[in-house]
C-alpha cells in the first residue's frame, strides 16, 4: 500500500511536468507574464520579420541573430516566408514607455510589439533568458506566454570608476553587456579623477601623456601608498583614444545603454594638475598620485583663473563630440576649499562677484559650466555637493551622501538620481568580511539592494516625478582586475535591475532567489567570477536582563545554518541553527550556510562574543559617536560583540572627539577587571587613543579613578591593530563605570591627512 502511493505520486509529478509551463527565470521580473501550453521551437526555417529600412531596428535584429547563432549554430533567416516567424512591429500604443514591449509567444509565431527598437531590444533580452546560456545541443525553445513589460524608472544606472584602476575596453564592453542583459540603461563612466586621467583630449595631450600614468604601487593597499618620489618612472595606467571611446559609445547604443561621461571639477583633479600645473591655485609641478595620499598635492582647479574655464570648456567640447548623451557629469564632490582660501585669484573672484563663502565660489564655477553645457544643448548633472552654495538653475543632482541631497533637490523641482552609499555602493562588502576580497568598508548585501526603493519615504508624492531613478557605483580603489569587477557587481547588479525595472508591488524576494539560480548557472558556464555573497550568515547579538544570545540570519530562505561555538570549522553536520543561541562565556561563533548537505559559504562567518557583567548595560556618552559609525546603536559598546579588523558594524567611531562613556550596570557588583577594545588603521585615519582612564562609582556622581593605561603602539604603525586596553582592579559596590579614551585628535606628521581630524574606534567595554 505504501509503495503504491509512492508510484502514483511519481506518475502524477511526471505527467504534470509534461504539460505545466514552467515560468522562465527572467530578471528583472516582467510587469505581466501569463504562461500557456506548448513551446515555440527555433529551427533552421525560423525567420525574423521586421522593417529592414529602419537602421536601428536592423542592427538590433543583427544582434539577435548573432546571439542565436552563438547559442545554437542556427542562422535565423531575415524577412523570409515559409517557416516559423518572429515578427517585430512598431506599435506606438503598445506601451507607455519607449523601452516597453509586448511579447506574445505561440507555437508557430512570436509577436513583438514596441514603440521603438529599444523595446525590441528588451523583448529580445527576455527571450534570451528562456534559452540555455551557452552553446549546447539543446533545442532553443521559448515557452508559450504573453508578456507586457515596461520599466518603473527611466535612469537605471551603473557607475564605473576607471581612474583608480584603468579598465580595458573589453572589460567595459562586458560591463555594458551585463547591464543590457538586466535592462540597465545608463553607464556613468567616471573618466577622470586624482589618480588617473583616462580620456584623450586632443587639445591637451599631456592629460593622457602624463595624467594617465603613475608609479606602480599595486603591491601596497590604496590608503597606505606613499607619494611617488622624483626620478621614479610612471608605468602603470592607461587611457582611451577618442576612436576607442566612439566605438564603445556605438557598442552601448545598440544595447540601449547611454554613456554619461564624468569629467570631475573642481576637485578630484590632481591628474589634470600633474599634466598642467597652471590649472591649480599654487601652480606647483606635481607627480600623478599613486593612491589615496593627498599630502602636498593640489587636487583642485583654480576658480579664479579664466584660463581654467577656457580649459574646462575646451575639454567638454571634445567630450560632447564623443558622447551624445543628454547629461554631462561634472563631479563636484569632496572639494577641499582650503587652497581657494589662500589664493589671491580665487579671493578676488569672490570679491568681484559678491561671493561670501568658498561654497558659493564652487557654485559660481558649476553654474558657469552649466551655462556652457546648456548652450551646447546638453544638461548638467553633479554629485550632491553642488547643492552647497546654491544649486545651478537647471542642474540634476546625484545623491550619494545618503538620500538627503536628492530629497532637497527634488523638493526644489530639480531632477535627481539616487545613489546612496547604503545600499548602492558596490565597492562595499556584500558578505563576510571573512573570505571576501578586501573591500572599501561598508556592507551592502544582495537583499539590501533588492529592497531599495528609489522613491524616498520622506519625499512628498507630488515630487516623486523628479526622481529619474537610481544607480549603483563601483569605485575601484580595491579593484584592479576584470575578475574583481565581476565579483563586486555580480549578483548585486541583478537585484538593482529588478528594483529599478519591476513595479514595487510585483517584486518578490523569495521568487527572485529562485530565478537567480538560472543566472548563477550562466555565470558559472561563462566563467564569470560572481559572488555567492547571499550565502553569508549574519551574526547578531540579542541581550535582555543581563543575558546574551546570538541570532543567526541568512537572506536566502532555502538555506539552513550550521554553527559551532568551540572554535572549530563548521560543517554540514554541525549543530543546526533553530533559535537564538545562549551565550554564557566568551566564545567564537562560526556559522556556514548549507544546502542539500553541502556547505555553500566561502568561509564561515565568524564572531567573537563575550559574556561579561556589562552586557546589555545602558551607555551614556559625553560626545555621541559619528552618525556614520554608530555600530549597532548607542549601546553597541556593551552588546558582547567584538570588532574585527574590517570596519563593519561592530565599531563605534569618534571623529577627533574623546570617547567618554559611562555605563550603568543596573546593580552594584564586585569587579576585578575593566577593558576596552580599540582599533588602529593608519590608512583609514583611525588611531589608537593616547591613553585610557578607567573610573568607577556607586552613585553615578562621584567617580574614583582606578587606573590610566597608556598606549604603547607607535602612532605611525601601518599594521591593522586591535588593542585591548585593560586594567586589573579590585572593587566592590560598583554600579557605574566610566571609560575615557583620549583621542590623538589629528593625523600625525607624514600621514596623508596630517593635521586633519583623526578617528578613534572602540568595540566593547568589558566588565569582569
Ligand atoms: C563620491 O563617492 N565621492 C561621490
Ligand atoms: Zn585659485
Amino acid at each position: 500500500m505504501k509503495q503504491l502511493s509512492i508510484i502514483v505520486l511519481t506518475t502524477l509529478c511526471l505527467s504534470s511536468s509534461l504539460f505545466a509551463q514552467q515560468k522562465p527565470s527572467i530578471i528583472p521580473q516582467p510587469v505581466r507574464m501569463e504562461m500557456s501550453e506548448g513551446f515555440f521551437q527555433v529551427d533552421k526555417q525560423t525567420s525574423l520579420k521586421f522593417n529592414a529600412a529602419d537602421p536601428q531596428v536592423k542592427s538590433v535584429m543583427q544582434y539577435f541573430t548573432n546571439r542565436v547563432k552563438e547559442l545554437s549554430g542556427i542562422a535565423l533567416l531575415q524577412n523570409a516566408g515559409g517557416g516559423k516567424q518572429i515578427r517585430f512591429s512598431i506599435d506606438k500604443n503598445s506601451s507607455s514607455s519607449s523601452e516597453g514591449y509586448v511579447l506574445d509567444v505561440q507555437k508557430n509565431v512570436i509577436d513583438v510589439k514596441a514603440e521603438d527598437s529599444k523595446g525590441f531590444f528588451y523583448a529580445i533580452q527576455s527571450l534570451l533568458q528562456t534559452f540555455p546560456q551557452v552553446r549546447t545541443n539543446a533545442i532553443l525553445q521559448v515557452p508559450c506566454m504573453h508578456v507586457e513589460d515596461e520599466p518603473r524608472f527611466k535612469w537605471r544606472g551603473m557607475m564605473l570608476d576607471v581612474s583608480r584602476h584603468f579598465a580595458p575596453i573589453e572589460t567595459v564592453k562586458e560591463y555594458i553587456d551585463l547591464m543590457a542583459m538586466y535592462k540597465l540603461n545608463t553607464l556613468h563612466w567616471h573618466l577622470t579623477d586624482d589618480p588617473g586621467w583616462r580620456i584623450e583630449i586632443k587639445k591637451y595631450p599631456k592629460l593622457t601623456q602624463v595624467g594617465a600614468w603613475r608609479v606602480d604601487q599595486n603591491d601596497k593597499i590604496w590608503g597606505s601608498r606613499p607619494q611617488a618620489k622624483p626620478g621614479e618612472t610612471p608605468t602603470y595606467g592607461g587611457f582611451y583614444t577618442q576612436d576607442e571611446l566612439k566605438e564603445v559609445v556605438k557598442y552601448a547604443q545598440l544595447r540601449n545603454v547611454t554613456i554619461v561621461p564624468e569629467i570631475e571639477m573642481p576637485g578630484h583633479s590632481a591628474a589634470a594638475v600633474a599634466s598642467y600645473p597652471w590649472l591649480s591655485c599654487k601652480q606647483i609641478p606635481q607627480l600623478p598620485m599613486t593612491g589615496g595620499n593627498y599630502t602636498n598635492m593640489a587636487s583642485n582647479y583654480c576658480a579664479g583663473n579664466d584660463s581654467v574655464f577656457t580649459f574646462l570648456q575646451d575639454v567638454l567640447k571634445e567630450v560632447m563630440a564623443i558622447f551624445p548623451s543628454t547629461y554631462i557629469h561634472v563631479g563636484g564632490d569632496e572639494v577641499d576649499k582650503g587652497p581657494w582660501k589662500q589664493c589671491a585669484k580665487c579671493q578676488s573672484r569672490m570679491k568681484a562677484n559678491g561671493l561670501k563663502t568658498e561654497e558659493e565660489l564652487q557654485s559660481y564655477l558649476i553654474t558657469r559650466m552649466e551655462k556652457f553645457i546648456n548652450k551646447n544643448h546638453r544638461r548638467m548633472i553633479g554629485w550632491d555637493e553642488i547643492l552647497e552654495g546654491g544649486l545651478a538653475p537647471e542642474a540634476t543632482v546625484m545623491s550619494w551622501r545618503g538620500e538627503a541631497g536628492g530629497i532637497e533637490a527634488a523638493k526644489m523641482n530639480h531632477n535627481v538620481v539616487m545613489t546612496p552609499g547604503t545600499p548602492l555602493y558596490f565597492d562595499h562588502y556584500q558578505a563576510g568580511p571573512e573570505g571576501e576580497p578586501l573591500a572599501f568598508g561598508g556592507f551592502n548585501t544582495l537583499k539590501m539592494v533588492y529592497d531599495y526603493n528609489a522613491y524616498p519615504k520622506e519625499l512628498p508624492a507630488d515630487k516623486q516625478q523628479f526622481v529619474l531613478g537610481a544607480q549603483a557605483n563601483l569605485w575601484t580603489e580595491m579593484i584592479s582586475t576584470r575578475a574583481g569587477i565581476e565579483y563586486m557587481v555580480l549578483p548585486r547588479m541583478l537585484a538593482l535591475g529588478e528594483t529599478l525595472w519591476t513595479p514595487a508591488e510585483k517584486k518578490n524576494w523569495i521568487d527572485f532567489t529562485q530565478r537567480i539560480k538560472y543566472h548563477y548557472r550562466g555565470f558559472e558556464l561563462k566563467g564569470y567570477n560572481y559572488s555567492k555573497g547571499n550565502f553569508a550568515v549574519d551574526i547578531n547579538p540579542v541581550s535582555k536582563d543581563g543575558k546574551l544570545w546570538v541570532e543567526l540570519k541568512i537572506e536566502d530562505p532555502e538555506l539552513e545554518i550550521r554553527y559551532t561555538t568551540d572554535g572549530s570549522f563548521p560543517t554540514a553536520n554541525s549543530l543546526k541553527y533553530e533559535a537564538p543561541v545562549s551565550i554564557n562565556s566568551s566564545v567564537v561563533v562560526k556559522a556556514v550556510a548549507v544546502k542539500y548537505g553541502r556547505v555553500m559559504s566561502n568561509q564561515p562567518a565568524e564572531q567573537i562574543v563575550v559574556m561579561h557583567k556589562g552586557v546589555g548595560s545602558n551607555v551614556q556618552y559625553a560626545f555621541k559617536p559619528a552618525n556614520s559609525y554608530m555600530a549597532a546603536g548607542m549601546n553597541s559598546l556593551t552588546d558582547g560583540i567584538r570588532g574585527k579588523s574590517a570596519l563593519n558594524k561592530s565599531w563605534h567611531g569618534f571623529e577627533s572627539n574623546d570617547l567618554i562613556a559611562t555605563i550603568d550596570l543596573g546593580k552594584s557588583t564586585s569587579i576585578h577587571k575593566l577593558s576596552i577594545g580599540c582599533l588602529q588603521q593608519y590608512g583609514s585615519w583611525i588611531f589608537l587613543p593616547s591613553d585610557v582612564v578607567f573610573e568607577v562609582s556607586t552613585d553615578g556622581v562621584n567617580f574614583t579613578k582606578v587606573s590610566v593605561v597608556k598606549n604603547d603602539v607607535d602612532v605611525n604603525s601601518r599594521e591593522n591593530i586591535i588593542k585591548e586596553f585593560s586594567s586589573k582592579i579590585n572593587a566592590d559596590n560598583v554600579r557605574y563605570v566610566r571609560v575615557t579614551a583620549h583621542s590623538v585628535k589629528t593625523c600625525p606628521a607624514g600621514h596623508p591627512g596630517e593635521g586633519k581630524n583623526a578617528w578613534l574606534f572602540a568595540d566593547e567595554i568589558v566588565v569582569e
